[in-house]
């Protein structure tokens, strides 16, 4: 065990908050850490993986947008472009990285939809250093306090940085201290100087020392070109800079399945399996080019490599790859659910099956139910007054605002509302009424006519008898009428 594992192993783990210990990352990287690689890197095997660098001033312009069609949270830009794209399967191990800090960024907007947040301060482009950011910060101890210091306390995700190593053993020592103290989860050290190059030899023992000197975990970065060639390498590189955590960029950018366990596979492979996901999530074609020429490296000159720069679509980027039929197929799944939630947002009263689901874009209002008798309890009364068995509730809550859907089972069908509710409740009452409202039943809606059940209650309520006959008819009506005439009763009931 590393000295570094050592001392984490006494630290408690912060429960459900993403744990930097013992992990092996994809590093950020421009371009190549968009939303296909990183999918592509989890499914190999890495336990965390970076964003691309995206400017804190940027990034305040966007507005967050819930893609129901890609079923993706994407933050877009005023130019309609998309900045930065995720989705619910990496919602708890991506990591956002920022370059610059504005008060304008505000994160609260994007928290909910990441795991946490990093600050690069290792960047050596002149655009971030011109402003005094990502390494330009390096120089400036008391700045980067104050940027961490606030972000760690404003910020409910973790906070962690990435830099680069300083010229004296001694002052990246005492940065890394003070970086300690401000709070952040952990601190991701690139083993260069601000102006070494990649094809400069990383300085490991400049990452053991850091790792000796702090006790949050240290991710070491740096050992892609004569270090990490495949998985094994990377504990080999966490043994040589004892550091708790491992941080791969280039050897990812060329093959993502560095983080396999079992080995690597053929780039080919690999490139089909990245170019399905760019297809799924529409990734835009011109990044989708640029990471598959990545992986190509020198065999960009090949046909493939040749047919790979002069397409200028995913569509005919996909027909080097014989992915034509795949191509089709997911444009095809895409089409039909924007038509599905084309065809609620325009006919609201109108079921759409989806799947074995049927589904109706419906939403509880409370006000709209005045009576003391909700949907759900309609659908219960009916299910016990016919024998049946109980209506049963499943309930799921996305990440990207915690809303909730609800999908309520009858007989054996499934019925859902399209529309997520603020809460749990909310939404079962939602897919009480979908079901209600296709089996043509009451629903206690203000001005509804009058419903036997309720007069049942009421009258159950005054110590009265209540009138069995009455209901009866009621719901005996109402199933015959739907027995006999399925589609009728869809079009007579979804006017109510
Ligand atoms: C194409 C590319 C883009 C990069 N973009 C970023 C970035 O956005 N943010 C960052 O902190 N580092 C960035 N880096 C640096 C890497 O994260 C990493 O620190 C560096 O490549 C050394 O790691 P490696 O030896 O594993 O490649 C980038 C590197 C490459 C090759």
């Amino acid at each position: 065990m590393t000295n570094q594992a050592n001392k984490e192993n006494m630290t408690a783990n912060t429960v459900g908050r993403l744990c930097f210990r013992n992990v092996n990352a994809l590093a950020p990287m421009v371009r190549v850490g968009t939303l296909p690689t990183r999918l592509l890197s989890l499914d190999y095997g890495a336990d965390i993986v970076y964003s691309e660098e995206l400017i804190d001033i940027k990034m305040a312009q966007c507005q967050r947008v819930v893609n129901e069609v890609l079923e993706t949270v994407d933050f877009v830009a005023p130019d309609e472009r998309v900045m930065f794209r995720t989705c619910e399967k990496e919602k708890d191990r991506v990591v956002f990285q920022m370059v610059g800090y504005t008060r304008e960024l505000s994160l609260s907007a994007m928290e909910n939809d990441v795991a946490a947040i990093d600050v690069n301060m290792g960047c050596p482009k002149e655009y971030s250093t011109k402003g005094g950011m990502g390494a330009a910060l390096l120089s400036d101890p008391d700045k980067i306090e104050a940027i961490l210091r606030t972000l760690v306390k404003g910020v409910s995700k973790p906070v962690t940085c990435k830099i680069r190593i300083l010229p004296t053993l001694e002052d990246t020592l005492s940065l890394v201290k003070r970086i300690e103290n401000t709070g952040v989860a952990a601190i991701a050290v690139h083993g260069r100087l601000k102006d070494e190059r990649p094809r400069h030899p990383v300085h490991c023992d400049f990452i053991q020392a850091i790792a000796e000197a702090v006790s949050i975990p240290v991710i070491a970065n740096g050992g892609s070109l004569d270090r990490v060639k495949a998985h094994a390498d990377i504990e080999e590189f966490r043994k040589a800079t004892g550091a708790s955590s491992v941080m791969v960029a280039r050897a990812a950018m060329w093959n993502p399945s560095v983080f396999r366990s079992q080995g690597l596979l053929s780039v080919e492979e690999v490139m089909e399996e990245y170019l399905k996901y760019a297809i799924r999530y529409d990734n835009h074609a011109f990044n989708t080019k640029y990471c598959l020429c990545q992986m190509l490296r020198d065999k960009v000159e090949s046909p493939l490599g040749k047919q790979l720069k002069s397409a200028q679509t995913n569509k005919e980027i996909c027909e080097g790859y014989g992915l034509q039929e795949y191509y089709k197929k997911t444009q095809a799944e895409l089409q039909a659910r924007r038509e599905a939630i084309q065809t609620n947002h325009n006919h609201p009263n109108q079921p759409v099956l989806d799947g074995d689901v049927t589904t109706m874009h419906v939403k509880f209002e409370r006000r709209e139910y005045p009576g003391e008798f909700s949907p759900k309890m309609f659908l219960l009364e009916w299910s016990r007054k016919e024998n049946l068995e109980q209506p049963r509730y499943e309930t799921v809550q996305r990440s990207q605002d915690r809303a909730f859907q609800s999908m309520v089972t009858m007989t054996g069908k499934k019925y859902r509302s399209t529309l997520w509710e603020k809460s749990k409740k909310y939404a079962e009452q939602a897919s009480a009424i979908v079901c209600l409202r296709v089996l043509g039943l009451p629903e206690g809606r203000a001005g509804e006519e009058y419903s036997g059940l309720v007069g049942k209650r009421k009258r159950e309520k005054n110590n009265e008898m209540p009138d069995e006959e009455d209901t009866t008819t009621y719901f005996g009506a109402r199933k015959r009428h739907l027995s006999e005439n399925p589609e009728e009763q869809r079009v007579t009931n979804y006017s109510k």
